[in-house]
């Protein structure tokens, strides 16, 4: 019989597709994936090191499962293996073994490729937890199994892993190690399968995607506006993104790849974190405010419909309330359809988390309050510029009242109208009828791509 696999993903997209990876490795083994901890053979957490809060939630989550393990065994003598992977189980491995001694397995994102391994030293090891956060020298990619998980309409395909960039805030080099690319045949065999498998859309992953820079078709080092141009060639490809990237490689190949490719979406999320040249600095950031500013005009002028998405830390050490007026006064000039923003969380090992003048949490969140304020005006002021446009819509999922579906605007907006499900996995033309506080109504104006029978009774 099969065995029942769950997997709770964490963090940021590329444990998404690392979490669906892990269950294309562990299929021929014979676990199906499930949505829910009731009655799995196996659980895997796949956690994330980011923020304090992030790391100590695997703690408590790790709790409730060997709860849960208990009364599943008292209930029908089944057992449960608890697995802990991703940037937690790389960065404190160990730590974890200590304080959930219960845990079966707890293994780093290098070495996803070995789990059918790892499973088996499980089996034999007794009650003692197996670890492995090497970061071995095979690459992972080339030893993982081709995908069997079915995309949706949109699918996500790393092409990028590991960080060099070394933000003095930041564990990702730490828990992710260096930076590897992979080369452009392998990433075009993979999204030419989930392109025949039913994406339409495809967003091109890597911790810092635009240092992508691979082996290219014509054996030369390609870098990620000609990888994006290349990609574009896939008949049933639709729409390609990609995230996340670091404005020092926003290079001229991709800055003009916005304006000649049109497959590109006209959306990008480029973390800025700071409008504060010395805090800038003091992050390790590389780049300036001016810098930062130049590279959206140079974006928008080869893309005028081009919307804004960025990250910001505020009350990063040294963080002085001039600093945080340059942030202000930078997301004030150049207008963002959406913003995430954040505290400043000292990550042990970092530089940053040993540098003088900590911020109080009380003002930390006074200016993610301000921030958070201008920025949520910013985004309905965006959602509030599609009213009455016609935009087309890929449509992903069922909406929550029946009758609805929902899909996604260029710009990323949900966009949820009144549509029979056929059109889940097609793109149309829909008017924007109305505006609401994280999604837009409207209606279909294009339904070619309805069914006969759909449209003879419509
Ligand atoms: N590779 C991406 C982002 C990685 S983490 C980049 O270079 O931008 C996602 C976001 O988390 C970052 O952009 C940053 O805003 C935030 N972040 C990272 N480390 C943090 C920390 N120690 N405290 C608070 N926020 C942090
Ligand atoms: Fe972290 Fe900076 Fe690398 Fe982004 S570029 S992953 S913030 S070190
Ligand atoms: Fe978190 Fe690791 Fe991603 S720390 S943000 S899961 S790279």
């Amino acid at each position: 019989m099969a065995k029942k696999l769950f997997i709770k993903t964490y963090g940021c997209q590329m444990n998404v597709y690392d979490s669906a990876r892990m269950a294309d490795v562990l299929r021929p083994l014979g676990y199906e994936s499930t949505d829910s901890v009731d009655g799995a053979d196996m659980v895997i957490l796949n956690t994330c090191h980011i923020r304090e809060k992030a790391s100590e939630k695997v703690y408590s989550e790790l709790g409730r499962l060997n709860r849960a393990r208990e009364e599943r065994a008292a209930r029908d003598g089944g057992r449960m293996v608890i697995a802990v992977a991703g940037c937690v189980a790389q960065a404190e491995g160990e730590e974890i073994v200590a304080r959930a001694p219960f845990v079966d397995m707890v293994f780093g994102p290098q070495t996803y490729h070995r789990l059918p391994e790892l499973v088996a030293r499980a089996s034999r090891a007794g009650g003692v937890a197996v670890l492995d956060v090497e970061f071995p020298v095979e690459a992972k990619f080339d030893s993982l199994p081709e995908e069997t998980s079915p995309p949706g309409a949109t699918a996500f395909l790393s092409i990028q892993e590991g960080c060099d960039r070394f933000c003095t805030f930041c564990v990702v080099p730490y828990t992710r190690g260096a930076e590897y690319s992979r080369d452009a045949d392998a990433i075009e065999a993979e999204a030419r399968r989930l392109v025949a498998a039913g994406a339409r859309e495809i967003t091109l992953l890597g911790q810092n995607v635009n240092a992508w820079h691979g082996r290219g078709l014509d054996g030369r080092d390609w870098r990620l506006g000609r990888l994006i141009a290349h990609l574009a060639d896939i008949d049933g490809l639709d729409r390609i993104r990609y995230m996340t990237s670091h404005p020092r490689d926003m290079d001229a190949e991709l800055i003009a790849a916005h304006g000649s490719v049109d497959k590109l979406m006209p959306y990008l999320h480029l973390p800025v974190q700071s409008g504060s040249d010395r805090i800038l600095a003091a992050m390790n950031r590389q780049h300036t405010a001016e810098d930062f500013r130049r590279i959206v005009d140079r974006l928008r002028a080869v893309r005028a419909d081009l919307a804004l998405s960025s990250d910001f830390i505020v009350g990063f050490p040294g963080e002085g309330d001039a600093d945080f007026a340059a942030t202000l006064r930078l997301v004030s000039e150049t207008g963002f359809a959406s913003a995430y923003s954040f505290k400043y969380s000292a990550r042990p090992g970092t530089p940053a988390a040993t540098m003088e003048n900590q911020v109080p949490e009380s003002v930390k969140d006074e200016r993610l309050a301000g921030l958070q304020q201008l920025v949520d005006g910013q985004e309905a002021a965006f959602h509030r510029s599609k009213r009455d446009a016609t935009v087309p819509v890929l449509f992903q999922s069922r909406g929550r009242q029946t009758g609805q579906i929902v899909g996604r605007s260029p710009w990323l907006q949900a966009v949820i109208v009144e549509a029979p499900e056929t059109l889940i996995g097609a793109i149309a033309e829909c008017r924007i009828t109305g505006i609401g506080t994280h999604s837009l109504h409207g209606e279909v104006l294009d339904d070619r791509r309805r069914p006969e029978t759909e449209r003879a009774c419509a």
